[in-house]
């Protein structure tokens, strides 16, 4: 037994941003200990942790050595990029890897849950191919048409993604993938465009007693992240069926227990799935003030094997984020008294207390509840912008 008199477990988490914050706020409520682990020191869920180690998720060996140590009952990955061949042996040998080894596994690269999703398990996609040099490319744009996506097989946050429009684009567009991937081997997706009406995320609870849903979560993205969201999205019962029941088939598929962030696009009646994240997702966050259960207090009671009750919707909700927009470490946070302040009520703040800025982080988040989505949304980001950053 590692886990201390009057914890309930140890959990190791392996990413400590704004989302890995919020599930230790919540797994602390019911009485784990987390030991949060990043790149650096004081990132925000450390700041809220029992302990902290820092080291690249990518290092395999510093990974094995962190879990080694502290000998944790769940190992639960707050990011893509971690060295997930560690998590596989490690699970073989027992620990407990959140939601499994095969999830982190299948979803740290898109070409891997692409496959899951449109050929094992036969769910609509875009249409898409791989490429791995510009011939191939362009073979795959020919396949696709244009508009299409390029996106490098290894990134999040949009990064190194691109949608081209015309063919002159496509070469510019696979140097700009090349240049912004994580890894070593260039390799893209090229991907059709949807000209989605909208998009969604359908939050996706794996638990002992089966699977449970979120009502639907609508969100706008900018520059691959996205920049607010809000629930219920409003979609047809067919359209919100067809997306339970694709979402259903691939975390069962994947396994283990815990909280999905399910992706799909909407044009018409036709749902699309996109990719998923096998854990809480960013446009999530709206649930810290949407739901009598957070996603990140969801993901605690799945991981913990505790039960999920059906989630209780409050009303209409909204997020809006706050975003740094330069290189800083001298910064001050001001307008909060304002921002919560802001007419229609019912508004609240995350402030992550990450260390530095840089142009477009994410620093925090307002949330809002109104009578409809759309006031939620306009006082959510009324509020956003009534935060500011000072810079010295
Ligand atoms: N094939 C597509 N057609 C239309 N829009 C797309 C397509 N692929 C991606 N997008 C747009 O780009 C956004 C980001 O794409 P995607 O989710 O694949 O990337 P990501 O880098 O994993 O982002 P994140 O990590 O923030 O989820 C989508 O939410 C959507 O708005
Ligand atoms: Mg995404």
């Amino acid at each position: 037994m590692t886990t201390p008199a009057g914890y309930i477990a140890t959990i190791l988490l392996l990413g400590s941003g704004e989302l890995g914050r919020e599930f230790v706020i919540a797994a602390k409520r019911l009485g784990a200990r987390v030991i949060a682990c990043d790149a650096y020191a004081n990132a925000p869920a450390m700041q809220v942790a029992d302990a902290c180690e820092v080291f690249s998720m990518l290092d395999g060996a510093a990974l094995a050595e962190a879990i080694r140590k502290h000998q944790p009952d769940y190992v639960v990955p707050e990011v893509e990029a971690i060295r997930t061949e560690v998590l596989a042996e490690f699970e073989a040998a027992g620990t407990n890897v959140v939601p499994s080894a095969r999830a982190t596994i299948m979803t740290m690269n898109r070409d891997r849950i692409r496959e899951v999703a449109a050929v094992e398990l036969g769910l609509r996609t875009s249409r898409y191919r791989y490429a791995e040099s510009l011939a191939e490319v362009e073979e795959a744009v020919s396949f696709t048409g244009l508009p299409c996506v390029i996106k490098p097989v290894m990134s999040s946050s949009g990064k190194g993604q691109s949608t081209v429009r015309e063919a002159g684009a496509v070469a510019a567009a696979w140097d700009y993938a090349v240049a912004n991937m994580r890894g070593d081997r260039a390799r893209v997706i090229v991907e059709e465009f949807i000209a989605f009406d909208y998009e969604i995320t359908l939050l996706t609870v794996r638990s002992r007693e089966g699977i449970t849903f979120c009502p639907p979560i609508g969100h706008r993205q900018e520059r691959g992240d996205y920049q607010e969201s809000w629930q219920p999205a409003a979609m047809s019962a067919q359209a919100l069926a067809d997306a339970q029941d694709m979402a259903r088939k691939v975390v069962d598929d994947l396994g283990g227990y815990g909280l999905f962030g399910v992706e799909f696009f909407v044009r018409g009646e036709e749902v699309i799935f996109s990719e998923l994240s096998p854990r809480p997702h960013d446009t999530g966050m709206v649930t810290l003030i949407s739901q009598n259960l957070s996603e990140f207090d969801l993901h605690a009671r799945a991981v913990l094997g505790l039960p999920v009750p059906e989630v209780e919707l409050y009303g209409p909700a909204a997020s809006a984020v706050i975003l740094a927009d330069r290189d800083s470490a001298r910064f001050t946070f001001a307008g909060l008294a304002e921002a919560l302040a802001t007419p229609g009520g019912g508004v609240d703040l995350r402030i992550f207390a990450k260390p530095t800025t840089r142009p477009w982080r994410r620093m925090g988040v307002a949330l809002a509840r109104a009578e409809d989505t759309d006031t939620a949304r306009r006082i959510a980001a009324e509020a956003a912008g009534k935060v500011r950053i000072a810079y010295d």
